[in-house]
């Protein structure tokens, strides 16, 4: 239950810091600035933009509003809020699909962790793209090492969230944003002052509206969603003071969240086009072309470990986040200290992310439900299902649900408040549901 002496953030520079620690994350890196790339460059940048104001911002602000109401955690804000009604059900499914997405992104951080000391002492120093391989695959296929580094980031995260909402997710936060910001900076310096940076921009920025169809309107729809946390984020704002305004606060996160992915994509684009590199996604990205492109210019060792330490750092702020929403919620359920929750969590997502890291590798990499690795389908049941889905039934909630009067003043009222209620009545929840059919194979 809340209480009078509920932890709160202390200042909105931490605010910041904490809802922007949630949205910037391992997607920032490896998904957005290939997703641009490859779908149309400024095109898709324009499509996503109205994405971010259609879906993202209206349910981002729907979400901190209800975290702040309801002042508890996901599954008794709605309890709160619609008592004696099924509302609840919207919480169980954020903490269902946090625990989700910490199954495999704390494998995938874990892996990002490991190359922080493969690139300082040189070990992925190569151009050849065999090497780099290699030692990618000699990692995923040593299930005992892959489960170390994802339970050294288990247990580092673990360690911040125990201290709580402001002494440990705002403290940590604060400083790590800033030096995120710093060293991409210095990354997006180096990577635009190699010979042929310009092809890397022309790839990230050169609009081409004839790749924008109906598929790529959707992925766009669904970054969106991922990108800004969505369906969750509710829990971090439970800690906001009443003085913080919300709109404006949320918009500021996806600025600021878009200028990070925007400078992720300076910072590897450039480097990657002027070695002559293919611009791949995803892991390949990160672990296959990033070290290689890093080897062939001079200093490579030094910025490919920056690359990496930012980039555990941005997962280190998505994985804090995706904690708290279920350590809350033990500890508020069962009226435990944090000291004891967050153990018992570690221990229940050690074996929950068990079969997600072993099935990247030999011991279970042909084990498949529904078609899918179990890391896969982790991230197909959250990303692709659960997320749209409570986005759906949230929206739903707050535009017809709450009571107008309390919805516009969980908002700080006026014509941004009127303007999200309006969009959650019509446009967002139809949006999110053509994004859950076309997630599902239907459209
Ligand atoms: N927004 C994070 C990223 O872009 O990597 C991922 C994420 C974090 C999704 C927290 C959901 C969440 F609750």
């Amino acid at each position: 239950m809340a209480s009078a002496t509920r932890d709160h953030f202390s200042s909105r520079l931490g605010v910041l810091a904490a809802t922007l620690g949630s949205a910037v994350g391992l997607g920032n890196i490896w998904k957005f600035p290939s997703l641009v790339g490859q779908n149309g460059g400024a095109s898709f940048l324009v499509v996503y933009l109205l994405a971010s104001l259609c879906i993202g911002l209206p349910l981002m602000i729907s979400d901190l509003s209800l975290g702040r109401a309801g002042r508890s955690n996901v599954i008794s804000i709605f309890q709160k809020l619609a008592p004696r009604t099924g509302w609840w059900l919207i919480g169980l499914s954020a903490i269902i699909s946090c625990l989700l997405i910490l199954g495999f992104y704390s494998d995938v951080a874990g892996w990002v962790f490991a190359y922080i000391f493969k690139s300082a002492t040189g070990a992925v120093s190569s151009t050849d793209p065999a090497v780099a391989q290699a030692s990618f695959s000699s990692l995923l296929n040593d299930g005992p090492v892959s489960l170390f580094w994802q339970w050294l980031v288990l247990l580092l995260t673990g360690g911040i969230i125990m201290r709580g909402a402001s002494a440990g997710i705002e403290k940590v936060t604060r400083i790590l944003m800033p030096v995120l910001f710093l060293l991409l900076v210095g990354v997006c310096i180096r990577s635009l002052t190699l010979p042929g940076a310009s092809e890397g921009l022309r790839f990230l920025f050169m609009p081409q509206w004839e790749r924008v169809d109906a598929s790529v309107i959707m992925m766009a729809m669904g970054l969106a969603f991922f990108k800004m946390s969505l369906g969750m984020g509710c829990m971090l704002s439970s800690y906001f003071k009443e003085d913080v305004n919300i709109p404006l606060m949320a918009t500021r996160v996806m600025i600021c969240d878009l200028l990070v992915s925007l400078l992720a994509g300076i910072a590897i684009f450039p480097a990657v086009f002027s070695f002559g590199f293919q611009p791949a996604e995803g892991p390949a990205l990160l672990f296959l072309t990033i070290p290689a492109v890093f080897a062939s210019m001079p200093g490579g060792t030094f910025f490919a470990t920056l690359f990496f330490i930012l980039s555990a750092i941005a997962s280190t702020g998505a994985i804090l986040s995706l904690l708290e929403v279920p350590v809350a919620w033990l500890s508020e359920r069962f009226s435990l200290p944090r000291t004891k929750a967050v153990p018992i969590l570690l221990a229940g997502l050690v074996l929950l992310g068990l079969p997600a890291t072993l099935s990247t590798g030999p011991a279970l990499q042909d084990v498949k439900l529904f078609g899918l690795t179990f890391f896969d389908l982790y991230d197909a049941l959250s990303s692709t299902i659960l997320m749209p889905l409570s986005g759906i039934v949230t929206s739903l909630f707050v535009g017809y649900f709450w009571k107008k009067e309390h919805m516009l003043a969980a908002l700080g009222g006026g014509m941004p408040a009127r303007l999200v209620r309006t969009l959650c009545r019509t446009v967002t929840p139809v949006l999110i549901t053509l994004v859950l059919l076309h997630g599902l194979g239907i459209i």
